[in-house]
C-alpha cells in the first residue's frame, strides 16, 4: 500500500494521482477533499457530466464494468491510487491491478463487499457476527426452500444490486411469485440468485462510519469510529439521516466490536459505512460499503472532517480526527421530474432556514427518484435538526427548462406548475 512521503504538485510529474472509479455525489465530495490536500483526481464515469467530473482536473467516460478498458485507462494514467466509488465495477481488474497499484481499502473487499453472499460468509460465517438468518438461492425451487426455511415476514434481493433495486418483503406465500420476479428484474448482472433474509424487527437502524488510517504515534494502521448516523430508508433508499444517533451504551459498544471486527477483516485504509440493525441491546450486523456512504452526508455538517475529507485523509495514510461538532440531520432532494438540465429553485427559502447547507450535485439529467441534491443542518438536538433539513430540502423545486436543450447552452428557467 502506497504511502507518500511528500504530496506533488497537480498537472506536474511530481502530481499525487487518484483515479476515482466512479464520479457521483458522493465521489464528487471526495475529488474535492483530495484536491484540497493537493492530489490530482482522474474521475471516472459512464456518462459525461457526472458530478466529479465537474471538478477533478481530468474526466473520463467508460465502461467500469469492462475489465479491459478498465486496466487500459489505469495504465495510461499510472495513478498512485484507484479509489472505486460504486460497486459495478469489472472489480477482477482492480485485482490485477492491485499488484502494481494501490486499491481502496483493497480490491478483495471491493469484491467480497460487492456481493451478498461473499460478504455473508465472511461477516456470518468466518467472523460469527451476528446477521439475520439467511439462504441463497438461484432457481425458483430453491427460492420457495428458502422462503420456507426462513419463514414470513423474510426479505428478498438479487446477491448484486444495491439501491433497493430489486428487493421486495414477504409477508406471506402469496407475495413469492412478484418478489421472485422483481429480483430477477433488478438484478445487477444477468444472474438468477438471491439471498433471502430473515426480516430483522429492528429498533432503528444506523452507519457506523469507521476509519482505517495510519496513526501518527505508532505508524500503523488503527480504527476510529464516527458517532453514529441514524437514518430513515424508503425503497431502499436513504431519505433523511442524523447524527449522533441516540443508543444504550451497551449497543454503542456491540456496534463497534462488529464495525472493528468485519472492517479489520477487509483490511486496508480509507472509510467504511457499516450498516446495523439495532434492537434493545442488540446489533445486527447487514452489510458494508468499502467507502463513503450516502447516510453519511450528514457529517459535512456536523464532523470537524466530514467522511470525505476522512477518506481522502485515510487513503494518504494522513492522521485523522472523528470529532463531532453538533449535532445535525440531512435531508435528500429528489429530481422530481424526467428532464434534461433541470434548475432548482428554492435554494434561497432553504438556506434561510437557520443553519442549512445545500449541496446540488449537478447530474445532467433528472428522474423523479433520482438523487439530486441534498440538504443538511445542524442544531443543539436532532429533533431540531432533522425538522430544519426536512423544512429546507421541501422548500427546493425542480424547474424544467424551457425549449429544446442541448449540453453547453444555459438553461432558461420555466417552473414546471
Ligand atoms: N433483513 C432485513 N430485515 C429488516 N429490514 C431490512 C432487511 N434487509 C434490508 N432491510 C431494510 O432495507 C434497507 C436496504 O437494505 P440493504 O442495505 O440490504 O439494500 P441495498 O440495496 O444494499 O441498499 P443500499 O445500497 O441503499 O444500502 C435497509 O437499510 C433496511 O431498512
Ligand atoms: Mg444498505
Amino acid at each position: 500500500m502506497y504511502t507518500p512521503d511528500a504530496i506533488g504538485t497537480p498537472l506536474s510529474p511530481s502530481a499525487t494521482k487518484v483515479m476515482l472509479l466512479g464520479s457521483g455525489e458522493l465521489g464528487k465530495e471526495v475529488a474535492i477533499a483530495l484536491q484540497r490536500l493537493g492530489v490530482e483526481v482522474h474521475a471516472v464515469d459512464r456518462y459525461d457530466g457526472a458530478p466529479a467530473h465537474h471538478v477533478a482536473q481530468y474526466h473520463y467516460v467508460l465502461d467500469m464494468t469492462d475489465p479491459d478498458a478498465v486496466k487500459n485507462l489505469v495504465d495510461e494514467v499510472r495513478p498512485h491510487y484507484i479509489v472505486p466509488e460504486i460497486e459495478a465495477i469489472a472489480t477482477d481488474a482492480l485485482l490485477d491491478l492491485e499488484s502494481e497499484y494501490t486499491v481502496i481499502p483493497t480490491a478483495t473487499a471491493t469484491r467480497v463487499t460487492m456481493n451478498r453472499e461473499e460478504i455473508r460468509r465472511v461477516a456470518g460465517e468466518e467472523l460469527g457476527l451476528p446477521t439475520s438468518g439467511y439462504a441463497f438461492a438461484s432457481t425458483r425451487d430453491e427460492f420457495d426452500d428458502a422462503v420456507r426455511a426462513m419463514g414470513f415476514p423474510c426479505v428478498v434481493k438479487p446477491v448484486m444490486s444495491s439501491s433497493g433495486k430489486g428487493q421486495s418483503v414477504l409477508r406471506g406465500p402469496g407475495d413469492c411469485d412478484e418478489a421472485w420476479d422483481h429480483a430477477m428484474s433488478g438484478a445487477r448482472v444477468n444472474q438468477a440468485r438471491v439471498i433471502v433474509e430473515q426480516f430483522v424487527d429492528f429498533d432503528y437502524e444506523i452507519t457506523l462510519l469507521t476509519v482505517r488510517s495510519l496513526d501518527p504515534s505508532t505508524g500503523k494502521v488503527a480504527t476510529w469510529f464516527c458517532e453514529p448516523v441514524g437514518h430513515r430508508q424508503h425503497s431502499g433508499d436513504y431519505v433523511e439521516s442524523w447524527q449522533p444517533a441516540p443508543m444504550s451504551a451497551a449497543a454503542a459498544e456491540n456496534a463497534q466490536s462488529i464495525a472493528a471486527r468485519v472492517t479489520n477483516a477487509l483490511g486496508g485504509r480509507g472509510v467504511f459505512g457499516v450498516e446495523l440493525f439495532v434492537k434493545g441491546d442488540d446489533v445486527y450486523f447487514s452489510e458494508v460499503s468499502p467507502r463513503p456512504h450516502d447516510t453519511g452526508m450528514v457529517t459535512m455538517g456536523t464532523q470537524r472532517l466530514s467522511e470525505f475529507d476522512l477518506h481522502a485523509r485515510a487513503i494518504l495514510g494522513l492522521p485523522v480526527d472523528v470529532t463531532l461538532v453538533s449535532p445535525g440531520a440531512s435531508a435528500v432532494v429528489y429530481g422530481g421530474v424526467e428532464a434534461a438540465g433541470v434548475a432548482f429553485s428554492g435554494v434561497r427559502e432553504a438556506l434561510a432556514v437557520p443553519e442549512t447547507d445545500v449541496r446540488v450535485f449537478g447530474k445532467p439529467e433528472a428522474f423523479p427518484h433520482r438523487r439530486m441534491g441534498v440538504v443538511f443542518a445542524t442544531a443543539e438536538d436532532i429533533e431540531t435538526a432533522r425538522s430544519r433539513a426536512t423544512t429546507a430540502a421541501s422548500l427546493i423545486h425542480p424547474v424544467v427548462p424551457g425549449g429544446e436543450w442541448r449540453r453547453g447552452q444555459p438553461v432558461v428557467g420555466q417552473s414546471p406548475e
